[in-house]
């Protein structure tokens, strides 16, 4: 069993939480036509649905946003926040904005012109939305290894550099307005890139004289398992080998939800002044002046101290450790997942939890439907609801490699014994999993359709 240190910090708030009874849940899914999104947040026992604006601040954050300057232009908080920026990322120009998608939106409306490719490992549900949005392709070329769950490669959210090099040719440099890296991988599994992949990556953008922007979500959580898991590293800080990531690229997009411990916030930096520009004057248009870019002063001070807090190397380990529990627990009642466990999520195999559900079937639905009628837990599909699309050459259904369910650790909230909680219900499941049935959809909008889609059980 992995090691399990005990959480590096006291708890001096709670929240209550509630388990309601059987039949009440079962009512309430079916209200919400059965998407796990629509339920009510007091009808949850153990929310799991996202790590994204859901962790826990520290009592440093809290004082933090007592100091919120909400001056329009120019706010200290503002200043204090490009301080932090400037250390950790190195960039020469930077805005927040709200969210990361945000920063996506803002990033694509200013490059991404119709029948444009913006190449990534695997780009995240709203980045490839973003894209999408503005006519462009996102396309993901990760290493082959990430496809089979079972694969315990350490750094499974590489990019495959030679399927980028023959894409970049393919395709022409001139339909590659810029190129990505996701880390870590969350549509992949939460996985990590290497720092000798990042490079090489960076390598090849430059040659073609591609921008090269970082989705920097869970930066923090990446450059942990480089420095466990990268020869060459073990000795290195986190905030060092955070520099060197940000050091290779030309700029980045982030959600600070994630691992700066925020409850909102994002970035976008980058070091093109003539871009920058036309960043700001697009953010002007859709967030606000470019010292607050839709955020109040107290948001950028929490975002400023949580960027560190998020790098606290005893805090990290405990983070990565927490996570590998849940995937040691959940393969002991004979759940597949992910492996090797990924940062800040576990990724059930829902395909082989229900090998009898097809694709278009959405096996990763009913185990969102079944945890939540089992023991009123919370995650999220990552798999055909989410990602299958019709071909925009063909019209034929695009299915995704992998059908997915994802259980998201929220910083610093739960416990060990939540851990187990958890454990205990998808054992349940998996002695029951042959009875359980497929979904069709009722509702679903064109985009990101997992978060309002409807179904009814097949
Ligand atoms: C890798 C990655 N990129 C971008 C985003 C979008 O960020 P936000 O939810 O803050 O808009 C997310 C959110 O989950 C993410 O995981």
């Amino acid at each position: 069993m992995p090691t399990y240190p005990p959480e590096p910090f006291r708890i001096k708030v709670t929240e209550t939480i509630r388990l309601i009874p059987p039949e009440e849940r079962k009512a309430k899914l079916k209200d919400a036509g059965y998407n796990v999104f629509t339920l009510k947040a007091e009808d949850i026992f153990i929310d799991l649905l996202t790590d994204s604006g859901t962790g826990a601040m520290s009592q440093d954050q809290w004082a933090a946003i007592m100091r919120g300057d909400e001056s329009y232009a120019g706010a200290r908080s503002f200043h204090r926040l490009k301080a932090a920026v400037e250390d950790i990322f190195g960039f020469k120009y930077f805005v927040p904005t709200h969210q990361g998608r945000a920063a996506e939106n803002i990033l694509s409306a200013c490059m991404v012109k119709p029948g444009q490719y913006i190449p990534s490992n695997m780009h995240f549900d709203t980045t490839d939305a973003n894209i999408r949005a503005r006519g462009g392709r996102p396309t993901n070329l990760i290493i082959d290894e990430a496809f089979d769950p079972a694969n315990p490669h350490p750094f499974k959210g590489n990019m495959d550099i030679g399927k980028l090099r023959d894409f970049i040719q393919k395709v022409g440099v001139e339909k590659i307005p810029f190129g990505m890296i996701t880390v870590t991988n969350n549509a992949g599994g939460g996985q990590p890139v290497s720092m000798e992949n990042i490079r090489a990556v960076a390598a090849v953008y430059r040659e073609f004289k591609i921008p090269f922007f970082i989705d920097s979500a869970r930066f923090a959580e990446n450059a942990y398992f480089i420095k466990l898991r990268e020869p060459g590293y073990g000795n290195r800080t986190v905030i060092e080998i955070a520099r060197e990531m940000f050091g290779l690229a030309d700029g980045m997009t982030m959600s600070a939800k994630k691992d700066a411990i925020v409850n909102i916030g994002g970035l976008l930096c980058l070091n093109d002044e003539v871009l920058f520009q036309q960043i700001k004057n697009e953010l002007i248009l859709r967030e606000g002046f470019p010292t607050y870019g839709g955020l109040a002063g107290r948001d950028l001070d929490a975002m400023a101290v949580g960027l560190y807090g998020g790098l606290d190397e005893i805090y990290l380990a405990y983070r990565l450790a927490q996570t590998a529990y849940l995937v040691f627990r959940l393969n002991e009642v004979g759940i597949p997942t992910i492996q090797p466990a990924g940062g800040h999520a576990v990724y059930l195999d829902a395909a082989h939890v229900f090998p009898h559900i097809p694709q278009s079937e959405f096996p990763g639905q009913a185990l969102a439907v079944e945890l939540y009628l089992e023991g009123g837990i919370r995650g999220s599909e990552i798999g055909s609801v989410m990602f299958a699309h019709p071909d925009p050459d063909s019209g034929k259904m695009v299915y995704p490699k992998l059908e997915l369910y994802r259980l998201a650790i929220p910083r610093r909230t739960y416990t060990q014994s939540h851990m187990d909680y958890v454990a205990e219900c998808a054992g349940k499941i998996k002695a029951r999993a042959d009875k359980v049935k497929g979904y069709r959809f009722t509702y679903a909008p064109d985009l990101l359709r997992h978060f309002t889609a409807r179904f009814e059980p097949l």
